[in-house]
């Protein structure tokens, strides 16, 4: 596996080492790697010949009293689990090679998808993630690129971008991967006390409850049955529970699938989670 640090060293790899006509599909991470991440990293090797995977924490998809400087990081850890799964190229910026002193290009969102749910609770999260991978699109050009169903809107956002600015790149998206008792996997979930693990589950026992109650009664029957469980739940604070279109993150419309989404602070941490519906 070949570790680059700046986009010139990602260059040289391709242009040296990498064999005529293979296809790429990368990962894009930041780090405190769990199952999840690495099931991306199995699916982009099913879905092209080499793998590239990024590690950066960045910045600029941080608010103002997030957890930007306390958010876990272990390089040597990462590196050696993604050298196991078999990744080719693991990128590793520092910020500087991100955001260049004086930089003033960014990715801009405009409209509902980027200002409900995560984008009203995280403004200008959005814009922060679109242009990171933006910038990681253009520095490594892969065929496919894999994200996780767990970030719903931020699929949503990278898909717009994707035709919006004429990306070559496919997007896959891979189902969440869970722990037993249905909590999904989070590097967030390492600031859980054990009483916060517990109270965790109300997430995934909302979604379940908010399933139901769609096949039932729709999607306002949902948002008051997962709304019930994250207010019946000690130690939640829900900050919404939604069912929405899951491509405009708008009203659902019509007979398509159904995104039902939730999110709340447990402890000192922020959760979120959702599942895909469909009639
Ligand atoms: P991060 O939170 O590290 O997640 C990287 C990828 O892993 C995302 O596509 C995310 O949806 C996926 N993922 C996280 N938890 C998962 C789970 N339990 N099951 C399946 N996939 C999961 O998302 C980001 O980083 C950043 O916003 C990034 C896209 C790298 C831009 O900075």
């Amino acid at each position: 596996m070949r570790v680059a640090r700046t986009v010139a060293e990602v260059r040289a790899f391709y242009r040296n080492e990498r064999p005529r006509g293979t296809t790429v599909a990368f990962v894009p991470t930041m780090g405190a790697l769990h199952d999840g991440h690495l099931s991306l990293v199995r699916k982009a090797g099913e879905a092209a010949d080499l793998v590239v995977v990024s590690i950066f924490v960045n910045p600029l998809q941080f608010g103002p009293g997030e957890d930007f400087e306390s958010y876990p990081r272990d390089e040597t850890r990462d590196v050696g689990l993604v050298e196991q799964e078999g990744v080719n190229l693991v990128f590793l910026p520092a910020v500087d090679q991100m955001y260049p002193e004086g930089a003033v290009t960014t990715v801009h969102l405009d409209g509902p998808l980027a200002t409900t749910l995560e984008g009203e609770v995280r403004p200008g999260h959005f814009d922060g993630v679109a242009t990171v991978v933006a910038k990681l699109f253009n520095a490594i050009d892969p065929d496919v690129a894999v994200f996780g169903q767990k970030d719903a809107q931020q699929v949503a956002v990278i898909r717009r971008m994707v035709r919006d600015l004429s990306y070559r790149t496919e997007i896959v998206v891979a189902p969440t991967v869970r722990d037993a008792d249905g909590l999904a996997l989070s590097s967030r979930n390492v600031y859980l006390s054990d009483d916060d693990r517990e109270a965790a589950t109300a997430l995934h026992r909302a979604l379940l409850a908010g399933e139901e109650a769609w096949r039932g009664g729709g999607a306002e029957a949902a948002e008051d049955a997962m709304r019930g469980v994250l207010d019946g739940a000690d130690g939640v604070e829900p900050d919404y529970a939604a069912a929405v279109d899951p491509y405009s993150f708008g009203a659902p419309t019509g007979d398509g699938p159904v995104l039902l989404a939730v999110a709340a602070r447990v402890g000192r941490t922020r959760l979120i989670d959702n599942v895909l519906v469909r009639p």
